[in-house]
């Protein structure tokens, strides 16, 4: 009797460090698949159970999606509000606790089917908001030891607390993020306006190219974004250039080039001494974005490592964007002759180890400049398609 005290008294203890230690995880991530992935497994830990699934309540469409496992995949699954037992929980707003899913009415087998993994035992709690709202369902799977209890419930619902606040949160800062960069791509695409289409395409170019090389080189994911973010603002600086240069239907004149080649000291001046990390390496990036790696770029002469990192990595991005993109003073090039070119230039134009990258990925950006050039739609690069890949 007494040991079996201490056993779970024992147990209790682990189970509050646990759920201390959740507190301090969740708080720390601000974007919403991490977070969603962080919840999963501590729930799964803390739950001593093989599965949890975080449901977040897509009120437009009236549904619940989720990252599910599919092998070693991610793909995103979603559940009408009111089916199955995720739906049920939403509209209810009540926990249930099922200790046999097949023999439930209100299970689906559909979600069983498809990902090839048996259901047997079911906890799922309705994630709440401050003022009471369903913002999501948590679905805990197949409890270690026979089926979840009474307790496991009481766990639960604390930790949704916790992780509904959390997830609020990060749908807020994915907003931010959202819009500051259409505020981003608007004031890029202003500043080339010979063709608006085919700026904004060019500027979603730059930043995948641009995103890719960087991951490829082993850059934080940090440094990803922000190279993501702000290498669309390279060339920000030609709305300083008069439009009868920028404008020249055919070649420029050694001196109209001259005055072209102040575009990277007007982008850097006008985003010259930003609050934000992003902007200041935009401003490094418009003014360095023509530098070459052998010294003999603009407007500085820099060199090699002189040179900043994400302006080496841009200078790449956007010289193979240019040669495959028609311009008036030239015709378009196909891509495989502008890659050769690319590699041609490495440790003269450009810096050997951002060429190998580039190169490295080549198969994904051929892959990434089809996809826009099928689909010419939206200037804004999908942060969700971005974050389908992370989860
Ligand atoms: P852009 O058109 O976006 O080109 C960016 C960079 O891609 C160029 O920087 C250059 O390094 C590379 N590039 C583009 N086309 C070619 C090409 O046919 N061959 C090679 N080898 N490289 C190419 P760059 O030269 O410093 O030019 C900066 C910007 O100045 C260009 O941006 C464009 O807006 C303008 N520009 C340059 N030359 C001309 C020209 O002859 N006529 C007109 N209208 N604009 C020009
Ligand atoms: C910088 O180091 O980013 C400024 C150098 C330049 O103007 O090219
Ligand atoms: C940055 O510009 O913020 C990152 C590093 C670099 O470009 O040197
Ligand atoms: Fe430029």
């Amino acid at each position: 009797m007494n040991t079996q005290t201490t056993q779970r008294e024992r147990e209790l203890e682990i189970k509050l460090k646990l759920l201390a230690n959740f507190g301090s995880m969740v708080s720390k991530e601000t974007k919403l698949d991490p977070l969603l992935e962080i919840i999963a497994l501590q729930v799964k830990t803390i739950l001593g159970c093989d599965r949890c699934s975080v449901f977040i309540y897509d009120a437009k469409a009236r549904s619940l999606w989720a990252k599910v496992a599919m092998g070693l995949q991610h793909t995103e699954i979603r559940i009408p509000f009111g089916s199955g037992i995720v739906g049920h929980v939403a509209a209810s707003g009540m926990s249930v606790n099922i200790p046999n899913a097949y023999s439930d009415p209100r299970f689906s087998r559909e979600l069983d089917k498809l990902t090839g993994y048996m259901t047997k035992n079911i906890l799922a709690t309705p994630l709440k908001n401050i003022n009471g709202k369903i913002i999501g369902v948590f679905e805990a799977i197949n409890k270690y030891s026979r089926h979840f209890t009474e307790e496991d419930e009481g766990i639960l619902k604390l930790i949704s607390s916790l992780a509904a606040s959390a997830i609020e949160n990060a749908k807020l800062y994915q907003r931010l993020s959202e819009s500051q960069m259409e505020t981003i791509y608007r004031l890029a695409t202003t500043a080339e306006y010979r063709d608006q289409q085919d700026t904004a395409i060019h500027l979603r170019h730059i930043s995948t190219y641009s995103s890719l090389i960087a991951a490829s080189m082993g850059l934080s994911e940090e440094d990803v974004e922000n190279v993501s973010y702000a290498s669309p603002l390279h060339d920000i600086g030609k709305v300083g250039i008069a439009d009868a240069i920028l404008l020249k239907p055919g070649r420029l004149t050694p001196e109209e080039f001259e005055e072209m080649k102040k575009h990277t000291l007007y982008g850097a001046k006008i985003l010259a001494n930003a609050e934000s990390q992003l902007l200041q390496s935009a401003c490094r990036i418009a003014a360095s974005h023509h530098e070459k790696y052998n010294g003999k770029g603009y407007p500085n002469g820099l060199r090699g490592e002189e040179i900043p990192l994400f302006a080496r990595i841009v200078s790449v991005a956007d010289v193979f964007d240019a040669l495959c993109m028609k311009r008036v003073y030239k015709p378009r090039w196909e891509p495989e002759d502008a890659r050769k070119y690319i590699v041609e230039q490495s440790g003269k134009d450009f810096d050997p180890a951002v060429v190998a990258a580039f190169d490295r990925i080549f198969p994904e950006i051929l892959k990434a400049q089809q996809s826009t050039q099928d689909g010419r739609k939206s200037i804004i690069p999908g942060i969700s398609g971005k974050m389908k890949k992370m989860f």
